[in-house]
């Protein structure tokens, strides 16, 4: 049964995301990262919960996102922060894939956003 505060959004293919990649995702005047780990793929709130780089810029290694800025760590699927001076977990979705394309389980907005990805 699905979540009714949850909206399942697409966000690209799932060709469009190398393994141990991550994209940005805008919607709703929120930014997320959209990531491809060796164990799937993962989404989790774009900004550094540190002092909000854009995690998109980062490293990912297995299933841990490196920060940009300054090299702090999560564990994507869990979103735990995972390395110093990281100290504040991400907050995670769910992800489906569904015809070879990705989509982002995102809590419901009032209205709806447009969808901009880049990498
Ligand atoms: S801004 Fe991400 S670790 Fe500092």
């Amino acid at each position: 049964m699905s979540d009714p505060a949850i909206s399942w959004l697409v966000v690209c293919r799932v060709e469009d995301i190398d393994e141990e990649d991550v994209l940005q995702l805008e919607y709703g005047g929120k930014i997320y990262a959209i990531y491809h780990t060796p164990s799937g793929f993962y989404a989790t709130d774009g900004i550094c919960t540190h002092e909000n780089a854009h995690l998109a810029g980062g490293l990912v290694i297995g299933e841990i996102i490196e920060c940009p800025r300054h090299q702090g760590r999560f564990h994507i699927p869990t979103g735990k922060a995972n390395g110093a001076p990281a100290c504040v977990n991400l907050q995670t979705y769910p992800t489906k894939i569904e015809a070879d394309q990705i989509h982002v389980g995102l809590p419901t907005f009032p209205c709806s956003g447009s969808v901009k990805v880049q990498s």
